[in-house]
C-alpha cells in the first residue's frame, strides 16, 4: 500500500492489517504503553472543507505517534489562490513525509499521488471517505466480532459514505442493501463494482426493504458539504421517508447497530431518540478515527 487513496484500491487482507493495527494501537493508548512509530515524521494536512473529527483526530494520532502535523488551509495555501495541485504535490513532498487531503475533487487526491512522492491520505472527497469506513469497519468488528453473514443498510444519499461503506462492507464479506430516493442514487462506478459480488448487494428506493433484517445500519446527511444551495431541494426529495427512527428500527435485527460519520442532523436523516439510544457506538465510531488512521499513518510513512 503506498496511498489511501480510496477502498478499491485496497484488498480485503490490507484492509484487515489495518484494522489489527488499529485494534494493537488502541490497547497501546488505552494502557499508557508508548507507540512513537513516526518519531520525527510530519504530516500536512491540506482541508478545503470543514473539519471536527478528521483535523483532530489526524492531529492527535500524529502527536501520539511521535511526530507532528501540519494544519494547511485551502485559505492560506496558494492552491487556494489558483496554484495547481500538482506543483504543490512537488513542492511539499520536498518538506513532508505525508500528506493528508480532504477536499471536492477525487481528481486532485489522484493528481497529488501523481505528483508527489509522499504517500498521499484521502480524507474525504466528494467520491468517497475511506478513512471513516475503516474506522466504522473497525467499530463493527468491536461490536459484532466478525464481518460475514452480517447485513449492512445505508439509508439516505448515495454520496461519498455510501460509496465507501458499499466498497468495504462487500470486500470484508457483509451483505450491503441501500435505500435512496430516485435521482439520488449511487454514481455507476459503485454500481459497477458491486457486480463483482452477486447476490450481496441490493439497491432500492424503500428504506424498510433495505432494512430489513440489518445487523448494522448507516446513515448520513441529506445535504453534503458543497451541497448547501441544494438543501431546500434534497429535503423535499429525503423527507419524512429517508430517515432512521423507531418504525425503520422494528424491522431490522434485534441487536442492530448504528453508525453515523457525525456531524448528525437530528430529525433529519436519524431521530434525536434512535440517535441518542445508540449513542455508544456512535461515538466510539468517533474514537476509533483516531486508532484506525494511526493504523493508516504507520503503514504508510513508516521507515
Ligand atoms: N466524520 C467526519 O469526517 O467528521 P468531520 O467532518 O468533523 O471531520
Ligand atoms: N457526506 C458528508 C460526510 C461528512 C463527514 C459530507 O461530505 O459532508
Amino acid at each position: 500500500m503506498k496511498h489511501l487513496l480510496t477502498l478499491e484500491q485496497l484488498s480485503k487482507e490490507e484492509i484487515l492489517e489495518i484494522l489489527n493495527l488499529a485494534d494493537q494501537l488502541k490497547f497501546q493508548r488505552k494502557n499508557n504503553i508508548e507507540h512513537h512509530l513516526l518519531k520525527g515524521k510530519t504530516l500536512g494536512m491540506i482541508f478545503q472543507k470543514s473539519s471536527t473529527r478528521t483535523r483532530v483526530s489526524f492531529e492527535v494520532g500524529m502527536y501520539e505517534l511521535g511526530g507532528e502535523a501540519l494544519f494547511l488551509s485551502s485559505r492560506d495555501l496558494q492552491i487556494g489562490r489558483g496554484e495547481p495541485v500538482e506543483d504543490t504535490a512537488r513542492v511539499l513532498s520536498r518538506y513532508l513525509d505525508g500528506i493528508m487531503i480532504r477536499t471536492y475533487k477525487q481528481s486532485e487526491v489522484e493528481a497529488l499521488a501523481k505528483y508527489g512522492s509522499v504517500p498521499i491520505i484521502n480524507a474525504l472527497t466528494d467520491y468517497c471517505h475511506p478513512c471513516q469506513v475503516l474506522a466504522d469497519l473497525m467499530t463493527i468488528r468491536e461490536f459484532k466480532g466478525a464481518f460475514e453473514g452480517l447485513k449492512a443498510t445505508f439509508i439516505g444519499d448515495g454520496n461519498n459514505m455510501a460509496n465507501s461503506i458499499i466498497v468495504g462492507c462487500l470486500k470484508l464479506g457483509m451483505k450491503v442493501s441501500i435505500a435512496s430516493p430516485k435521482g439520488y442514487e449511487i454514481c455507476d462506478h459503485i454500481k459497477e463494482f458491486t457486480k463483482q459480488y452477486p447476490g450481496m448487494f441490493e439497491m432500492t428506493t424503500d428504506p424498510m426493504i433495505a432494512a430489513k433484517d440489518a445487523d448494522v445500519i448507516f446513515t448520513d446527511v441529506w445535504a453534503s458539504m458543497g451541497e448547501e444551495s441544494e438543501a431546500d431541494v434534497r429535503r423535499k426529495a429525503f423527507e419524512g421517508i429517508y430517515q432512521v427512527n423507531d418504525k425503520l428500527m422494528a424491522v431490522a435485527n434485534k441487536d442492530c447497530m448504528i453508525q453515523h460519520c457525525l456531524p448528525a442532523h437530528r430529525g433529519e436523516e436519524i431521530t434525536a431518540e434512535v440517535f441518542e439510544a445508540h449513542a455508544e457506538e456512535i461515538f466510539e465510531e468517533a474514537e476509533n478515527r483516531l486508532h484506525a488512521q494511526k493504523a493508516v499513518m504507520v503503514m504508510l510513512m513508516k521507515d
